[in-house]
């Protein structure tokens, strides 16, 4: 059977957040333990992804990428065997350009030998930078490493990371990548996740069973912001149907993280089967309802509040797409809670947090 590559959008880990150049293979193995011991697995979290700076500064005598020896002793195949037993995935990083980000060797001028070389190993992601590429040259090179993968034996899902600067949702798809960012690098802090998510308004309908926009991986837990502030993160990627990568410690989260990227409806909205974006719906003062169309009939609304201090929010079915008259079944996304009500009616909304339900028209 001809299967999508990323049916629903990819989730798992990076090392990038959180560690940046400072990742090893102990880092990368505890992180796996973390996900299966967490539930995360259990979740769906599946991808392992060792972002820049898991390559030797040169290349070996054969011409090949290899491990950095220090960082990674036992190489990269090595580690492909130990997420694979545990269930997991694999992700590596590379770039369309001759260094990566961080001026280690990256793979144009390679692709083929760089993708046998991944395959090889047992890589199940490719995330491909830009570094030294630009608008002109970056379809045809991502197109090359494209078509380089297919050759292998393996599947292998390529993600664009280009910072959102090629218009890579316009063409990516096109030429065989399953993801492209559309967003510059993430920060840890609120305004970052506000400036990311302007940049998507227009974006949803580039979005797909397939081929999906990437706002970046997530920051919940690394520390920069409230949990209100993360639960607001996560559930406003959720709606925009972005991959779940967390970028946390995964060994050392606590409670109030977990919870945030366990929760189950929020997965359930990312991955709805139909992968309908949400979009920007409707805006009162502060407030802004994000509402993404499940397959089901039914709408996820995310009630975003910008603001600095709590704001009501009221804002009418038609706008949620959702019949004008009651009564309808609201479930809250967050406590889990469900009532059937006549009138949508929500309380209010706490400053730079968001509330998130899903609402069924109940007749
Ligand atoms: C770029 C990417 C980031 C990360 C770094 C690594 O900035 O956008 O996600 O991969 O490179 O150097």
């Amino acid at each position: 059977a001809l299967g999508l590559l990323a049916p629903t959008p990819p989730m798992g880990w990076s090392s990038w957040n959180r560690f940046g150049c400072a990742v090893d293979e102990q880092v990368v193995q505890q992180a796996a333990d973390a996900m299966v011991a967490s539930g995360m697995r259990a979740a769906g979290y599946r991808y392992v992804n060792v972002d820049d700076c898991w390559m030797a500064p040169v290349r070996d005598a054969a011409g090949r990428l290899a491990a950095d020896p220090v960082r990674f002793p036992h190489g990269i195949a090595a580690l492909a065997r130990y997420l694979h037993d545990r269930g997991l995935l694999l992700g590596l990083y590379s770039s369309a350009g001759e260094t990566t980000c961080a001026g280690l060797p990256a793979s144009l001028g390679h692709e083929d030998l760089d993708a046998a070389t991944f395959a090889a190993w047992g890589v199940d992601y490719l995330k491909y930078d830009h570094c030294g590429s630009d608008a002109e040259t970056a379809p045809a090179r991502v197109q090359a490493m494209a078509e380089a993968l297919a050759k292998t034996d393996r599947t292998i899902v390529l993600a664009v990371s280009d910072l959102g600067q090629n218009e890579a949702w316009r063409w990516g798809a096109g030429v065989g990548a399953q993801l492209w960012r559309t967003a510059p690098d993430i920060a840890d802090d609120f305004a970052s996740v506000l400036s990311i998510l302007d940049r998507q308004a227009a974006l949803g309908g580039y979005a797909r069973p397939g081929g999906w926009n990437d706002p970046d991986s997530l920051e919940v837990g690394n520390g920069g912001m409230t949990e209100a502030e993360y639960r607001a993160h996560f559930a406003l990627w959720a709606v925009l149907n972005a991959p779940l990568i967390a970028g946390n410690d995964l060994r050392s989260m606590n409670q109030d993280t977990a919870r945030i990227l366990l929760n189950p409806d929020l997965i359930a909205v990312d991955r709805d089967w139909a992968g309908v974006s949400g979009r920007l719906a409707c805006t009162v003062g502060s407030v802004q309802a994000w509402v993404k169309p499940m397959s089901d009939g039914s709408a996820a609304v995310v009630l975003l509040n910008r603001g600095a201090s709590p704001a009501e929010a009221g804002f009418a079915a038609r706008c949620l797409g959702l019949p004008a008259n009651g009564p309808y079944r609201v479930r809250d996304l967050w406590t889990g809670q469900q009532r059937e009500t006549v009138a949508l009616r929500y309380g209010s909304v706490p400053a730079q947090s968001a509330l998130a339900y899903r609402v069924w028209a109940a007749r």
